[in-house]
């Protein structure tokens, strides 16, 4: 990985659909909006850092490839069959700063399954937005892509990971012992699971977005 690599010289535009209704996802504190090219700075200052790539599966990112990625994978397109992803920025609501981005994978359409992801630039850890963003993606999840099982797996040694998990009710269903070969080490994989009558009770529940 460099981070001289060549300046990408395809015309600046956005590929995500701006127009999708579904689109963005509000939250009490949250915007919750696709990517755009012009998000590249705040990108890179949490995607850049190691700390914040420790436990997921890829290498802290350059400009360069963090561009690439805006134009390529990381768009905010609401899927339409299993095998794609809806990628969003977290945006703090009052302020318009973006402050990280989840993920929801559409896994299985005879299944319904899928599968949340999330991130946050270190800065804004210790606030809820993580739990805040992916409890809207759990909603969505359920509402309008009408999955039945959303899971998150997430790195033994990430207990911050694994607090927001519980606090969105998915229940730990596996602690599978050194399955991946992670960055250089074996690495345990935790599995949480929560079901869409569970979510909905939960949610019923408590009246708010997570506990
Ligand atoms: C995983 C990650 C998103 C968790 O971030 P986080 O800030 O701990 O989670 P939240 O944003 O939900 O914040 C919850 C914390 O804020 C606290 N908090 C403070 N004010 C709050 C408020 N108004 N509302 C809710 N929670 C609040 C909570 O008590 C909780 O703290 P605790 O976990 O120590 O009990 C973050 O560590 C991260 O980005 N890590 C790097 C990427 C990564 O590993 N992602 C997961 C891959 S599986």
């Amino acid at each position: 990985m460099t981070s001289d690599a060549p300046a990408d010289t395809r015309p600046e535009t956005d590929p995500s659909d701006p127009t999708d209704p579904r689109l963005p996802l509000r939250t009490a504190r949250l915007v919750l909006r696709p990517l755009a090219l012009s998000d590249i700075d705040a990108l890179l200052a949490y995607r850049g850092q190691p700390e914040t790539v420790r436990y997921v599966p890829f290498e802290p990112g350059t400009r360069a490839e963090l561009l690439t990625r805006l134009r390529t994978d990381l768009v905010g397109a609401v899927p339409t069959d299993e095998g794609q992803a809806l990628k969003l920025g977290v945006e703090v609501a009052a302020t318009g700063e973006l402050v990280g981005d989840v993920v929801l994978f559409w896994h299985s359409r005879q299944h319904r399954a899928g599968e949340i992801g999330y991130l946050l630039h270190p800065d804004h850890q210790g606030r809820g937005y993580a739990t805040e963003a992916a409890a809207a993606l759990l909603t969505f999840a359920f509402d309008v892509l009408g999955l039945h099982r959303v899971v998150a797996r997430v790195d033994a040694r990430n207990t911050a990971s694994a607090r927001v998990a519980r606090r969105l009710w998915m229940r730990q269903e596996a602690h599978l012992v050194e399955n991946e070969w992670f960055k250089g080490g074996w690495a345990d994989e935790l599995v949480f699971a929560v079901l869409e009558d569970e979510w909905r009770t939960a949610r019923r529940a408590a009246d708010g977005p997570a506990r």
